[in-house]
């Protein structure tokens, strides 16, 4: 234990340090910091969800866990994306690209193939806006998300309206060290966030929050591939983003902070005011007539107040408020050495 006493005790220090510097108003992890974008918070659990948050349709039905594979099986990746709601929105949706995207898995040896996905537990509504409860003062989430695997692609649902192409091939060692990744990935990333929140629409503008919904693991998992040593195929790939547009974020601190016996009333009315016009309950066309009325408000009061990491932020918004929009994000780079597949 020899190492243990000096250096421990200077750690110590430091963080003494580090603590009293910091400014006491923030009740928040990282108020600009660690820089921007704020991120993602990864936690040691997953808790069990609320019994108030009630699924429509079951969470990954036909789930199974990942299979182990032969190390020298040979797998096709394949890019899956098809729209969001397989029904007619009108003209009014109509050329909002909303995707979902899936990564599918085909064994040489077997013969089986598998669709792996990450969504909302209970619905985009419900992971977009919360709930307010008469009983609560608090706005009441049913946020999380989950990594969903099953045996089996249904073609038809991907390629008729969306995509289903090779992105690129891997060993099944490969695919067993993405399979570990992916249990510590869904069990330490726990939240949906909707939103992507930047400064302006220009390419090299600053990003204040990073979405994380199904394209971010997606994208997460062909990362973890190239870093296993998969070399991908030289395709566009595009994915939906729904951007805010604000000045610098402000953070006000979790839920005990703004709606506890030593919050700020009026903070607290206030946020609880800028959700109410919103219901997380229903169906697709009406999560969109509430996209469009967060439009309406936002763009009359320039105000948002946005849930990340479990805290309240509030976003000074700036003209064009809100994108959905459909743009590249390319395939990750291969590591200039592939390890011998
Ligand atoms: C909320 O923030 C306070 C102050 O930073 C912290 O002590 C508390 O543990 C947090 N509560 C939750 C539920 O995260
Ligand atoms: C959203 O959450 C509420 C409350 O639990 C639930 O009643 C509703 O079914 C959920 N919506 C969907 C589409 O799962
Ligand atoms: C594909 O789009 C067409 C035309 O909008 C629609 O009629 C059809 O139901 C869609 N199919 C699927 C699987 O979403
Ligand atoms: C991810 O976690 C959820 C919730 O615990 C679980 O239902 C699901 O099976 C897990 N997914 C994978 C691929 O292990
Ligand atoms: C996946 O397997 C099913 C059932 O065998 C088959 O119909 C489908 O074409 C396969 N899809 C891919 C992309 O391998
Ligand atoms: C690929 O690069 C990443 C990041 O530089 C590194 O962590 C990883 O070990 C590399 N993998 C291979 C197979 O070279
Ligand atoms: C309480 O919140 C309101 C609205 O954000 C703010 O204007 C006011 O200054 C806050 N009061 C205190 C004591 O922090
Ligand atoms: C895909 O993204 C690129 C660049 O972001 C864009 O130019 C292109 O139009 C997009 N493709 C589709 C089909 O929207």
């Amino acid at each position: 234990m020899a190492a243990g006493g000096e250096p421990a005790r200077l750690w110590l220090v430091l963080l003494l340090l580090l603590q009293l510097e910091t400014p006491c108003s923030s009740a928040c992890g990282s108020p600009g910091q660690q820089g921007w974008p704020v991120p993602y918070r990864r936690f040691d659990y997953r808790p069990k969800t609320d019994a108030y948050c009630q699924a429509r349709y079951t969470f990954c039905p036909t789930g199974s866990p990942i299979p182990v594979m032969r190390d020298d099986d040979v797998l096709e990746v394949f890019r899956l994306q098809a729209p969001v709601w397989e029904f007619k929105y009108g003209a009014l949706l109509g050329h909002m690209k909303i995707m979902h995207d899936a990564v599918g898995f085909k064994s040489s040896l077997s013969g089986k193939n598998y669709t792996m996905e990450w969504y909302e537990l209970f619905q985009l509504g419900n992971c977009t806006f919360p709930h307010l409860r008469p009983n609560l003062l608090a706005p009441f989430w049913c946020n999380q998300g989950a990594a969903c695997f099953y045996e089996g692609i249904d073609d038809a649902h991907w390629k008729e309206n969306g995509t289903l192409v090779l992105v690129t091939t891997i060993s099944g060692a490969m695919f067993n060290q993405m399979a570990k990744w992916v249990k510590y990935d869904n069990e330490t990333g726990i939240y949906y966030e909707t939103w992507m929140v930047k400064e302006s629409p220009q390419e090299q503008a600053r990003v204040w929050f990073e979405p994380y919904e199904c394209s971010k693991f997606v994208q997460r998992t062909y990362q973890k591939l190239a870093e296993l040593g998969a070399i991908f195929k030289k395709i566009q790939t595009n994915y939906t983003t729904i951007t805010l547009f604000s000045g610098e974020p402000v953070c006000f601190g979790n839920e005990t902070a703004i709606f506890g016996p030593h919050g700020n009333k009026t903070l607290a009315l206030a946020i609880r005011d800028f959700y109410s016009p919103f219901k997380p309950y229903h169906s697709a066309k009406e999560f969109f007539l509430n996209l469009l009325r967060i439009f309406d408000e936002v763009a009359v009061d320039h105000q948002f107040y946005l849930f990340y990491n479990l805290e309240y932020w509030f976003l000074p918004m700036k003209y064009p408020f809100m994108k959905i929009a459909y743009e590249e994000i390319p395939l990750p780079h291969s590591n200039s050495t592939k390890l011998g597949i």
